[in-house]
C-alpha cells in the first residue's frame, strides 16, 4: 500500500519519478505527489489518479536532478490534497514520503503541539517529520542522527524517504515492514516499493532490510543498521523484463494477466515437473524434506485470494500426505497465541510477499520455533527472505490489483509440493503419482482452451450485469474456488457476492434464493458431482438462475443451468486450476460492462502493506 520513487543523479528527475509512479499506482491511488530538489524544494501534490497530479504540473518548475514521489493509499486522513505526501516540515527544509503506520503517531504529535508544533494534515507522515525536525534541531544533530533517534521511539511501519533542502543531492531512507529496492546505476540511483519502476535503467538492485537506513548520493550508497553500524550492501541482479509490466496490447492488466496463465503455470512447473522420469524438483522442498514428511501438521497462512489457495491446498495435502492442515487468516492468526509445536511447518501463501499481516505472522511464528516455507511470487520480497525454504510461484510482476493468474501459480507449487512430500513419504501410490504429474503437466494446454474463445463468458455477464447479489457454491476442492470467484466479483464489479459451500447453503442462505438471484455452481465432474446436482436442482425449485461451471461433455449440469461455462475434464485434485478461469473472466467482464476500473477497484491497494 502506496508506492514510493526516489532518484538522485545527472538526469531530470520528474519524469523518471512521474513514469514510476504509474508503475506502482496499483499500490494505492488515493492521491499522488513529488518533492523536487533543486536548490529549492518544491512539493506538487494531487487528490486522485497520477494522471491528475501530471495534469495540475504542467506549466510548473520541476527542473531538479534529485527527486521524491508517492502514489497513496489513505490510512490516516481522507483522501485530498492535503493529505497527499509528500509532506514539508514546519521549517519548510525537509519533504518526506512513507509508505506504512506510525501506531504511536497519536502520543508523538501531542508531545509536538505541547511543544507549538501546528499540523497542516491529517497524517502520521507529518507528525514522524516533524519529529525528526524537532529531534534534528534540539539536538544540533545532522538529518541521519536524527532520524535514527526517531525511529528508535517509533512503533508501527514504515519506509520514508527524506529530502532536505541543505543536501540537495542526498536522499535518506529507512525501512521496517514496507519494502524499498534501491538500484544501482552508474553515477545514478533509483529507489523504489518494487522493481517495476527500476527496471529500465539497471537491473542491479538492493533489497533494503528493516531496521536499515540508506544514504543515498548519485555516486554512493551508504546502508547503515539503526546503531549506526555500517551494512554491506547486497547487490542483487534483477530478473524481469519490461514488457511483463506493460499492458501487450490488453485493455486491461487483469485480462492479461488471466490469459498469461497458460504460459504462468507452464513457467511455474518448467525445471521442476518431469514426466519422463517421473521427478520433481523443488530446491525449497528437498532442502527440508525430512521436517516436510515428518510434519505434525502444516499450517498454511495469508490473505485474501492467498488464503483460498491455501484451502485447496489442504485438501490436497490431506488427500496426498495424510498430514493435517490448518489454513489461518494471518490477520487472526498474529493476534492469537496459536499453539505452534515441535514438528509443525508453516506455508506462507503471498503473491507480494509483503502483506503486513502475513509478515508479522510468519515472524511471531518464527520466533516460536516453526519452520517457515514461503510459497511467494515476488522475487526477493520480505516474506521470501523470512522464510527458511521456499518455492516461487514465478506467475512474473501481476499489476491489476485482483489476484489471477498469481493464485493458478500458488495452486501449481502447492500441488507440487504435496506430490514431493507424498512421495517421499509413501502416501501416494506409482500410478496416481504419475497420473497426476501427466495432468498437472497438461493443464497449461487446458486453461488455453479454456481461453480459447471467451465470448460465452462475455455474454453471460452482460446479462447479470444488474445484479443486486450473487451466490457462489462448490463442493471439495472447488468449495474454495466459489469463494474466490466472489472475493473476484466483490472487488472487481462492487456487487454483493457470497461465496458458500454447497451443501451448506440449506443451513441459512437458500433464504436468499428467489428468481432475481444469479448463483453460480462451480459443479466440475468429481467426487462430489451427485450432490452438486442435487444442490443445483434445490436452487432451481426455488427459482434461482443457475449459472455453471461444468465439464466439457457433462449434459446433466448444463441441461439444468441457465448459462454454462464450460472446462476441460482434469483429475479433481487440478479442477481448481481450471474452474477458477471462467469465474476471473466473468468478474472481469461484468466489471468491465459497469464501466468500472478493473485494474484499480475502488478503496483497495495491491500490496497490504498495513494491517
Ligand atoms: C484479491 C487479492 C487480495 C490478495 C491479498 C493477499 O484479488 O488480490 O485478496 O490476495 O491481499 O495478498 P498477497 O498474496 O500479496 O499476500
Amino acid at each position: 500500500m502506496c508506492g514510493i520513487v526516489g532518484y538522485t543523479g545527472p538526469r531530470e528527475a520528474y519524469p523518471i519519478i512521474l513514469k514510476g509512479l504509474k508503475r506502482l499506482e496499483y499500490r494505492g491511488y488515493d492521491s499522488s505527489g513529488v518533492a523536487l530538489l533543486n536548490h529549492d524544494l518544491k512539493v506538487y501534490k494531487k487528490k486522485g489518479r497520477v494522471s491528475e497530479l501530471e495534469e495540475d504540473v504542467i506549466g510548473k518548475d520541476l527542473h531538479a536532478f534529485t527527486g521524491i514521489g508517492h502514489t497513496r493509499w489513505a490510512t490516516h486522513g481522507e483522501p485530498s490534497d492535503r493529505n497527499a505526501h509528500p509532506h514539508r516540515s514546519a521549517s519548510g527544509r525537509l519533504a518526506m514520503i512513507h509508505n506504512g503506520i506510525i501506531e504511536n503517531y497519536a502520543s508523538i504529535k501531542q508531545e509536538l503541539v505541547n511543544k507549538g508544533y501546528t499540523f497542516h494534515s491529517d497524517t502520521d507522515t507529518e507528525v514522524l517529520l516533524n519529529f525528526i525536525e524537532d529531534i534534528q534541531q534540539n539536538n544540533n544533530s545532522t538529518l541521519e542522527e536524527a532520524l535514527r533517534i526517531a525511529l528508535k521511539r517509533v512503533v508501527g511501519a514504515y519506509c520514508i524517504l527524506l529530502l532536505d533542502k541543505e543536501d540537495p543531492e542526498t536522499i535518506i531512507a529507512a525501512r521496517k515492514g514496507s519494502p524499498l529496492v534501491i538500484g544501482i546505476g552508474k553515477g545514478e540511483h533509483f529507489l523504489a516499493s518494487d522493481a517495476s519502476p527500476i527496471i529500465e535503467y539497471t537491473k542491479e538492485v538492493v533489497y533494503v532490510n528493516d531496521y536499515e537506513i540508506a544514504i543515498i548520493k548519485p555516486d554512493e550508497l551508504i546502508l547503515k543498521n539503526l546503531g549506526n553500524e555500517k551494512q554491506t550492501p547486497f547487490i542483487q541482479k534483477l530478473d524481469m523484463e519490461l514488457a511483463k509490466i506493460e499492458k501487450g496490447g490488453y485493455d486491461h492488466f487483469m485480462l492479461k494477466e488471466i490469459h498469461e496463465q497458460p504460459e504462468t503455470i507452464h513457467d511455474c512447473l518448467r525445471g521442476r515437473l518431469n514426466i519422463e522420469n517421473g521427478t520433481i524438483t523443488m530446491g525449497g522442498v528437498e532442502s527440508h524434506l525430512e521436517t516436510l514428511t515428518n510434519a505434525n501438521r502444516i499450517i498454511m497462512v495469508a490473505c485474501g485470494t492467498s488464503w483460498h489457495a491455501g484451502l485447496i491446498a489442504e485438501y490436497i495435502f490431506e488427500e496426498l500426505c495424510r498430514i493435517p492442515v490448518e489454513v489461518e487468516y494471518a490477520s487472526e492468526f498474529r493476534y492469537r497465541n496459536p499453539v505452534i509445536n515441535k514438528g509443525d511447518v508453516i506455508i506462507a501463501i503471498s503473491q507480494s510477499g509483503e502483506t503486513a499481516d502475513t509478515l508479522v505472522a510468519l515472524e511471531n511464528a518464527k520466533e516460536k520455533g516453526a519452520c517457515i516455507f514461503g510459497v511467494v511470487n515476488a522475487v526477493g520480497s520480505s516474506i521470501a527472505r523470512l522464510s527458511h525454504a521456499g518455492a516461487y510461484t514465478h506467475a512474473g510482476p501481476e499489476i491489476g490489483v485482483a489476484s489471477t493468474k498469481a493464485f493458478t501459480g500458488q495452486l501449481a507449487v502447492l500441488t507440487m509440493m504435496a506430490l514431493k512430500i507424498a512421495k517421499a513419504k509413501g502416501t501416494i501410490d506409482d500410478t496416481r503419482y504419475s497420473k497426476l504429474l501427466q495432468e498437472l503437466n497438461d493443464i497449461p494446454e487446458k486453461v488455453k482452451l479454456v481461453l480459447q474463445d471467451t465470448s460465452n463468458i462475455e455474454a453471460i455477464a452482460e446479462k447479470y450485469k444488474d445484479a443486486a447479489d450473487f451466490l457462489y457454491l462448490g463442493r471439495g476442492y472447488n468449495f474454495p474456488v466459489a469463494l474466490e470467484g466472489a472475493l473476484k466479483l466483490k472487488e472487481i464489479s462492487y456487487i454483493h457476492a457470497e461465496g458458500y459451500p454447497a451443501a451448506e447453503m440449506k443451513h441459512g442462505p437458500i433464504a436468499l434464493v428467489d428468481d432475481k438471484l444469479p448463483v453460480v455452481f462451480v459443479a466440475t465432474k468429481d467426487s462430489y458431482y451427485e450432490k452438486i446436482v442435487s444442490n443445483v436442482q434445490e436452487i432451481k425449485a426455488r427459482k434461482g438462475m443457475v449459472i455453471a461451471v461444468a465439464t466439457e461433455g457433462d449434459t446433466i449440469i448444463p441441461g439444468m443451468a441457465d448459462d454454462v461455462m464450460l472446462v476441460p475434464d482434469a483429475d479433481e485434485i487440478l479442477a481448481p486450476l481450471l474452474s477458477v478461469i471462467p469465474l476471473q473472466l466473468l468478474s472481469y467482464y461484468i466489471g468491465v460492462a459497469k464501466g468500472l476500473d478493473v485494474d484499480k477497484p475502488r478503496n483497495l491497494a495491491k500490496s497490504v502493506t498495513v494491517e
